[in-house]
């Protein structure tokens, strides 16, 4: 209240200031602007009569002039006239001035010894008379001077008038200043000031959500953003504080985020670590003149962001926004995440021809469907892998600049862009501890036989200290392989493999979330999704929704996935106009052909079975083709009565386990292909074969008319199981492992 004081009150200070004045300038002019007037009437009036007042004078004539005076008497301001000689005695002047007015005093004297152009305002009982002189000049050398009385009363009381308007004009403006100013301080200062502080009380007692009330006004929207970040870092330390707290109490070993950053401390002997992978965790891209931050698609950002968030260290990642480079210091790196940097982003610059052969060439049009088994033929051109040799030479030069001061540095390489990267690395730096994660499925010895490089790139991987897989599976496939490949040690107890003296070890590791997330999400929404008004929002309506969420990859199953839907209602049509299957995909190497007729074929599709069973306000299939950040796939999630996760060959897939942390309801069933490594975890998903449009059609249904209590007992064993199982503890288990490897003296192994 008391700066709404002093703001009003020096408002009003330099207000009335302005004001008087300006209003004093005002008086001063329609002074003499009045003055003026009375003087040029008084003048033109005396030369008027001037002549017969002289030639009264010379011919003596007494009544005359007396009749002249009394004419000029009492006419509108004029009171009348007088004549004086020389000497100043009255000669004859209007019988209507009063005889004190007319006698020498000192004014008319003044006047008379002045001259023309001596003119004075003269105070008479509440009168203010103005006296005008004029010399006059008669029988050649006699003098005589006419002067004239005129009331100016009126001037006074016209300048009075003029400064009580201009002071009700200042009451008034200090009046409207004084409700503007406490209304714009009230809804632009106090009531924020007072619902941030109304909104800070309750978090601190713990009774309100991480998420702010909107503000009135927007002077506070900087420290409203600020305030909620401290408000959700506050929570998670308050629950990672409970989770503790709890976990000593049970007994428990449950890994946090504080827990895989004091193991990593501690194993790492306080040494950062790196990470590489082909995509980065955040991209910087171009929305007009703007730049936005986006989290790309795929499982490898979703695993790997909250593990590099919370042990810190560099991640070396392809830079491929378009704003990538604009937003990077000289070295090409940035702090990340942009709201609250936890570790580093190095970005490899890669030309168009680089891309084109490394990334879309070899990588996806070779590697990727060589290891998913989706029917889709690899393609192999010597070009390609040329590009794929120097691509990963270049990500071997920037990591071991990166490393270059690190004593035993702990380095992460990420999937399948980066076979040949581990033996570059260790021909450098022998004393580095390096693991490489494989994301996707290693096929069989037969399978990947089939690559012209395979040689090279079972060489490159064998660099590597550690090899990890999904699953046990994918594991023999890799040792298989290696028997296959090459001349080499295998030890199928231990599973390592030895080559030229060095030992790789190769173990699975089943990738996974960080559990907390989605809660985090759906705080970050403000209110629990709900699902009519998710559907209403699209113009639609739905009794039932499955949700599907990919980015759009022919391993997918996802037109598999929408024939299902068809097939589903076709055998129950009762569930026609009532259940719908959101499908979430985030397009994905649309340069690639093979993708491109991916996407027609699917939008075909799509369209077809909606076609197929068009009714008003409602479709089968809503394809919401973009990309989608966390909180919209989470609030998908949330309002799914079924998930369906139908990859025809995957890895893991983190979209299964994902939707599983989702939901803390214990409501929800997921539907997940057998071909899937998640499959091998979640066993109270319903397992279904892809290729089985029958058997997934029954599963959507069975998904639907599931008894309440079943599906609550199959989530809640699936989350119990997620919940320890989380990606803390993933990387936790790989990095571990690989701080426990004995370093042999590493020989790069020839070919
Ligand atoms: C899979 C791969 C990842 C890849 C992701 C997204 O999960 O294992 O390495 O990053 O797909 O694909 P993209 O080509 O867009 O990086």
């Amino acid at each position: 209240m008391r700066i709404t004081f002093k703001l009003i009150v020096s408002l009003i200070v330099v207000v009335v200031f302005v004001a008087l004045v300006s209003a004093w300038f005002n008086v001063r002019q329609e002074r003499i602007k009045l003055y003026d007037e009375v003087r040029a009437q008084s003048a033109l009036l005396a030369e008027s009569f001037k002549e017969s007042i002289r030639h009264n004078l010379e011919t003596k004539n007494r009544a005359g002039l007396q009749k002249l005076a009394d004419k000029f008497q009492n006419q509108k301001k004029l009171e009348g006239v007088a004549v004086y000689d020389s000497a100043g005695s009255l000669i004859s002047g209007s019988s209507s001035l009063p005889p004190e007015l007319l006698a020498r005093v000192p004014e008319i004297n003044a006047l008379i010894a002045g001259g023309d152009g001596s003119d004075r305002p003269y105070a008479l009982g509440s009168k203010k008379i103005y006296l005008y002189p004029l010399a006059l000049t008669f029988n050649e050398n006699e003098k005589a001077r006419i002067v004239l009385f005129t009331d100016i009363s009126y001037i006074d009381y016209d300048l009075f008038k003029i400064w009580k308007r201009t002071l009700i004009r200042l009451l008034a403006q200090m009046i409207l200043i004084s409700l503007v100013t406490l209304f714009v301080i009230r809804w632009n200062l106090v009531d924020p000031v007072i619902q941030l502080a109304d909104w800070m009380k309750k978090l601190r007692v713990g009774e309100a959500d991480g998420h702010m009330p909107q503000l009135k006004g927007d002077i506070f929207a900087p420290l409203a953003r600020e305030a909620t970040t401290l408000a959700s870092n506050l929570r998670a330390a308050r629950r990672a504080a409970q989770n503790e707290a709890r976990l000593r109490q049970n007994g428990e070993s449950l890994w946090t985020p504080e827990r895989l950053k004091e193991h990593i401390k501690s194993k790492m002997d306080g040494r950062p670590l790196f990470v590489v992978s082909n995509r980065e965790p955040y991209m910087h891209i171009k929305e007009g003149k703007d730049i936005r931050t986006i989290v790309p698609a795929g499982g490898l950002v979703t695993a790997l962001d909250p593990i590099m968030k919370a042990a810190g260290g560099t991640w070396v990642a392809h830079g491929s926004g378009e704003a990538d480079f604009e937003v990077t210091d000289a070295d090409n790196r940035i702090k990340v995440p942009p709201e609250e940097p936890a570790y580093n982003l190095r970005r490899v610059p890669l030309t168009k021809e680089e891309e084109d052969g490394y990334y879309y060439g070899f990588s996806n049009e070779g590697i990727w469907p060589l290891c998913h088994i989706a029917h889709v033929r690899p393609t192999f051109r010597k070009e390609d892998w040329q590009y794929y040799y120097d691509v990963n030479k270049k990500f071997a030069e920037t990591v071991l600049e990166e490393i270059a001061d690190v004593k035993e540095p702990c380095v992460l390489i990420q999937d399948y862009h980066f076979t040949l990267l581990p033996s570059m690395i260790k021909a450098v730096r022998p004393d580095a501890r390096v693991a490489v994660f494989w994301h996707i499925p290693w096929p069989n010895p037969e399978t990947f036989g089939i690559c012209p490089w395979q040689k090279e790139l079972v060489l490159g991987l064998l660099g590597a200290d550690l090899i990890g897989f999904h699953t046990q599976f994918f594991c023999n496939n890799f040792l298989d392989t290696v028997d296959r490949t090459m001349e080499s040690r295998i030890n199928w107890e231990h599973f390592s493999v030895q080559k030229e003296g060095h030992i790789t070890m190769v173990k699975p590791f089943p990738i996974s979330v960080d559990f907390q997330q989605p809660d985090k999400e759906v705080k970050a929404l403000g209110r629990k999704p709900d699902p009519k008004t998710v559907i209403k929002e699209l113009g639609l309506r739905a009794e039932y929704i499955g949700v599907g969420v990919d980015r759009i990859d022919y391993t997918k199953g996802i037109l598999e996935r929408v024939k299902a839907v068809e097939r589903f209602l076709e055998k129950h049509p009762e569930y026609q106009g009532k259940f719908t299957l959101m499908q979430l995909g985030a397009p994905s190497r649309t340069h690639i052909p093979q993708y491109h007729r991916f996407l027609a074929e699917l939008h075909a599709e799509v369209d077809r079975i909606n076609w197929r069973f068009k009714a008003k306000d409602w479709k089968a299939i809503v394809f919401l083709e973009k990309h989608h950040d966390h909180k919209t796939i989470t609030k998908f999630y949330k309002i799914a009565d079924t998930c369906l996760v139908t990859s025809l060959h995957d890895g893991m897939n983190l979209v299964a386990k994902e939707f599983v942390a989702a939901r803390d309801d214990n409501s929800g069933v997921l539907i997940l292909s057998r071909f899937a490594g998640a499959s091998r975890e979640m066993k109270d998903a319903l397992i279904v074969n892809p290729y089985d449009i029958e058997q997934m059609a029954d599963a959507i249904y069975y998904s639907l008319t599931m008894p309440k209590e079943e599906i609550t007992e199959r989530m809640t064993r699936m989350r119990q199981d997620l919940h320890e199982n989380n990606i803390y503890k993933w990387a936790a288990n790989l990095t571990g492992e690989l701080m426990k490897l004995r370093m042999d003296e590493f020989k790069l192994p020839v070919a």
